[in-house]
């Protein structure tokens, strides 16, 4: 079951469409060029978490790609239909599970083209279909990972703007590619390298790694400067965390750092806290404590 609003000015609410029918133009740059921004997040016990924080992000990546992307309000607008439209039909399903306000996930992602070649306008719209069941498996099994070279070095974002390090764009080819790669060789997932050895990010995720001395406990992650995405879950985390006492700190990260730590994560919106439990096929320390105590922190965020 997946829910489909479009964002038009001619229905403020947003307009709702068939998911399972033919709707976008085959010559939306969005298609044809993977020119668009998107966002995803949860929705889960009847709220859309961290909505905010996705749609700023959604502003930003559509900046620096020059696209001019609706306004906040009609996000939110498409939003409150699409999750409405979605608790409806699960009304109507049989699994008390599938209920507003139950336990079932879903995704909501955002999704903005620069539309069709010389129509002057992009296409926007909003979806919302159930969470994959494999995320949720892996936040309990954890997941393998192959350190994955990116290519870039570390100080490619400022030299090369046009490049869109940073921004959240529809261009996820090489993303799905470096999964599949990890898959097809014994892991689950990948934690990008920079071409001068530095820790980047998963090709859907943020990399957290703690550390353990005495009483303190440090939490941390790669910097920004990399060009990595700036993640709303480990932004969301960190503040959360720091209130808990816990020490933070941004990189650089290198990968033998990830070796010797006490504990390593990917985090993302849907998929939440994922403990990395193998790298390049080597076992790497994990600590049911950590995850427990973080998870918690991270289902706490609304
Ligand atoms: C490349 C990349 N980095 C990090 C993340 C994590 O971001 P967030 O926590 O906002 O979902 C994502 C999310 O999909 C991503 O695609």
């Amino acid at each position: 079951m997946t829910v489909l609003v479009f964002i038009d000015p001619s229905a403020p609410a947003g307009r709702v469409a068939d998911a399972s029918a033919p709707q976008l133009s085959v010559l939306d740059q969005g298609v044809t060029r993977g020119d668009g921004v998107f966002e995803s997040a949860l929705y889960k016990g009847g709220a859309v978490r961290k909505l905010d924080m996705h749609l700023a992000r959604l502003q930003s990546s559509a900046q620096l790609s020059d696209l001019e992307v609706p306004a906040e309000d009609a996000w939110r607008a498409a939003v409150a239909t699409a999750v409405a439209q979605y608790d409806d039909e699960a009304r109507r399903s049989a699994s008390a599970a599938d209920a507003p306000g139950g336990e079932a996930e879903a995704v909501v992602k955002l999704i903005a083209t620069r539309g069709s070649e010389g129509s002057g306008h992009g296409t926007s719209w909003v979806t919302v279909s159930p969470a994959p069941a494999l995320g949720r498996k892996q936040r309990e099994s954890g997941v393998r990972v192959l350190f994955l070279d990116r290519g870039y070095d570390s100080t490619v974002a400022e030299r090369a703007p046009w490049l869109l390090m940073g921004a959240k764009t529809l261009s996820y080819a090489v993303n799905m590619a470096a999964l599949r790669y990890a898959r097809s060789n014994g892991a689950d997932d990948v934690i990008f390298t920079s071409s001068d050895g530095r820790v980047l990010e998963g090709p859907t995720s943020t990399v957290l790694l703690a550390t353990r001395d005495g009483d303190e406990k440090r939490l941390i992650t790669p910097t920004l400067r990399t060009g990595i995405l700036p993640g709303t879950t480990q932004g969301a985390l960190f503040d959360q965390a720091e209130e808990a006492g816990w020490k933070l700190g941004y990189g650089p990260v290198v990968p033998q750092d990830l070796l010797e730590a006490d504990a390593v994560w990917l985090v993302s919106s849907v998929r939440l806290l994922t403990p990395v439990t193998s790298i390049d096929g080597e076992a790497i320390s994990t600590d049911g404590e950590l995850t427990a105590e973080l998870s918690g922190l991270i289902e706490a965020i609304e």
